[in-house]
């Protein structure tokens, strides 16, 4: 098989071919994304909230980053693999930034990194690609940001806010970022930002202008019951398909049904 590089989906955004990323955070659900053909796995730090539990993104370390990146890795065949930076690990000082993604690179066999933000983070970006690090950027809703926001509301919708996000776009992109993902903005402002800039944009409630699109995998499966927001296109229902599952196995197992003579030895 042919592996999804950078190159690749720069290539796609020339084409006009849409880009197809998705969340993955271990080995097993990995190894299904990639063959059923997905481009980009991201392994999130949405596994702060979908496989630790904990209500933001902000309390997953770098070393449990690392451990969900390494299992994805081991599964894949032609994936591109992006890995966010966590928290905590790049803002502020483009050293430790360093640090972290080259960890990362180097414990994970993954092929690239994400960072969070725009102008303020742009040194950490710079001295990130100068080591050959490949960095995707991250603007509009920035869950690491959450606590200054203080809603989950879509952003940009105001000019200055507007404004500055394209101002960022063009600043990572001439920085050398590969691509960028726009997370909860107006369609509009999102197909302004696909069309000024060269390097491919992936929306995530960002309407369809982008040139990708990413969502987290147990939203799409549907494995979140009660998470329903406007820009999520449910495929399965799984969280129902689970639940009737086990239901029926707890049922054969109090009726003596499992194991039957020819599930023993
Ligand atoms: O961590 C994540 O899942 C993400 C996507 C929502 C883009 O950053
Ligand atoms: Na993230």
């Amino acid at each position: 098989v042919k592996r999804v590089t950078t190159h690749t989906i720069q290539q796609m955004k020339v084409d006009g071919e849409k880009i197809s990323m998705l969340t993955a955070y271990d080995f097993s659900m990995a190894r299904i994304l990639d063959d059923a053909g997905v481009d980009i796995l991201l392994v999130g730090d949405s596994a702060s909230n979908v496989m630790a539990g904990h209500e933001t993104t902000l309390p997953i370390t770098l070393d449990q980053m690392i451990y969900h990146a390494s299992s994805v890795v081991r599964a894949i065949k032609r994936c591109l693999v992006v890995v966010d930076l966590p928290f905590g690990s790049y803002q502020g000082n483009s050293k430790e930034a360093l640090a972290a993604a080259v960890r990362v690179m180097k414990e994970t066999g993954a092929h690239c990194i994400k960072i969070e933000g725009g102008e303020e983070i742009i040194e950490s970006v710079k001295r990130i690609i100068s080591a050959g690090v490949p960095v995707m950027g991250h603007l509009g809703l920035t869950p690491q940001s959450i606590y200054k926001f203080g809603t989950y509301a879509v952003r940009a919708t105001q000019a200055a806010e507007a404004a500055k996000l394209i101002t960022d776009a063009k600043l990572l992109q001439d920085a050398g970022c590969f691509a960028i993902v726009l997370e909860k903005i107006p369609a509009l402002l999102a197909k302004q930002v696909a069309e000024e800039v060269q390097i491919p944009i992936i929306g995530i409630g960002a309407g369809k202008y982008v040139d990708g699109q990413v969502l987290v995998m147990h939203d799409l499966l549907g494995i979140n019951k009660d998470f329903k927001p406007r820009f999520l296109r449910r495929y399965l229902n799984l969280y129902d398909e689970i639940y009737n599952a086990v239901q029926s196995y707890v049922k054969d197992v109090k009726d003596k049904d499992f194991p039957n003579d020819t599930e023993q030895y």
